[in-house]
């Protein structure tokens, strides 16, 4: 009984067109029925991201993810603080749970996509005394690479008012592992199986929200001429190029249309077999960077908890400055 894999997250949102511009500028592919967007990454077949149009404000309204034994699963939520609940209008399979603190999972029981498989030629960094590329450019010319193109969802981070309750939650309820976390402001969780170090991360915060999911590209150049390139086009915030200490991965943030943010990442860490891995409780001054650029005022700032949107408050900060 555990989880296997991230699906997808929804988002409820006001518009769907600023969230198909900036997603289809960050790589993936747009297919819209009415009111909703369903966004996925070029050569997958399911979505990552499904957008439905016409809320008040933009509002996490569910994660999916595959599961297997899923009877177990439901008496381990109940059991759990967690409550299973019917289907959302207009959204049927699976499981339907929420966690303790009203976030609404969706757990269906069937394969994710095939993992992406290597392309072009490996990252190869020459280091002194160990030189493992040979006769060839590292960087080519501009405009000799393609826009970055996301091969997978790999994590979403999520806010909490109780991280520590959330990995309770999903590590007892839903079979998954913590990885590591910085004291009780953030925490990530991993599946036992053959994971990326974070699946699921849970930060701080008076309230559950969505902060950011992260794409996978295949190597650290991909990352920095993406984030370029998406920041270029969006003209909004952004955190980057950087490099994690907790998962290790390289890093570009982008903040989308509603104040959370899209995430190129590329060489996390790897739990083969979540058996062999041992936690570590980082200092705080672990928790968001190894290196990088300054953190953004707003980077960790709950707009779905707010009294105003994230479109709001970027008025009032224009009214006043
Ligand atoms: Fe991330």
């Amino acid at each position: 009984m555990a989880v296997r894999g991230l699906l997808s997250f929804t988002l409820e949102v006001p518009d769907l067109d600023p969230g198909i511009r900036f997603y289809s500028d960050a790589g993936l592919v747009a297919d819209i029925r009415g009111d909703t967007a369903y966004l996925r990454c070029p050569d997958q077949v399911r979505p990552s991201i499904v957008l439905v149009g016409g809320a008040p404000r933009k509002r996490l309204h569910h994660i999916s993810l595959c599961a297997d034994e899923l009877d177990g699963m439901a008496v381990a939520v109940a059991r759990n603080g967690g409550k299973v609940v019917a289907s959302p209008e207009r959204f049927e399979d699976g499981l339907w749970v929420e966690d303790p603190h009203g976030m609404l999972l969706q757990l269906v029981d069937e394969a994710p996509d095939a993992p992406p498989s290597a392309t072009g030629e490996a990252f190869a960094i020459n280091a002194p005394g160990r030189i493992v590329r040979h006769g060839r450019s590292a960087i080519l010319p501009k405009a000799s690479y393609a826009p970055a193109k996301p091969l997978r969802l790999g994590h979403v981070l999520v806010f909490s008012p109780d991280v520590l309750r959330s990995v309770a939650f999903v590590t007892d309820a839903l079979g998954m592992g913590l990885a590591d976390r910085s004291e009780d402001i953030i925490a990530f969780t991993c599946t036992k199986q053959g994971s990326d170090h974070h699946v699921i991360a849970f930060a701080k915060s008076p309230g559950v929200g969505f902060h950011h999911a992260s794409f996978q590209v295949n190597d650290p150049d991909e990352v920095g001429r993406g984030g370029a390139a998406l920041l270029e086009k969006a003209k909004r915030g952004d955190w980057g190029f950087g490099r994690h200490t907790i998962g290790s991965n390289f890093f570009h943030y982008i903040q989308d249309p509603w104040g959370s943010w899209f995430e190129y990442y590329s060489d996390m860490d790897h739990i083969a077999d979540y058996a062999g891995w041992t936690p570590t409780n980082y200092s705080l001054e672990d928790s968001l960077a190894s290196w990088g650029p300054g953190v953004p005022d707003d980077f960790v700032h709950n707009y779905e908890a707010d009294e105003a949107p994230f479109q709001q408050a970027a008025m009032r900060q224009t009214a006043t400055a």
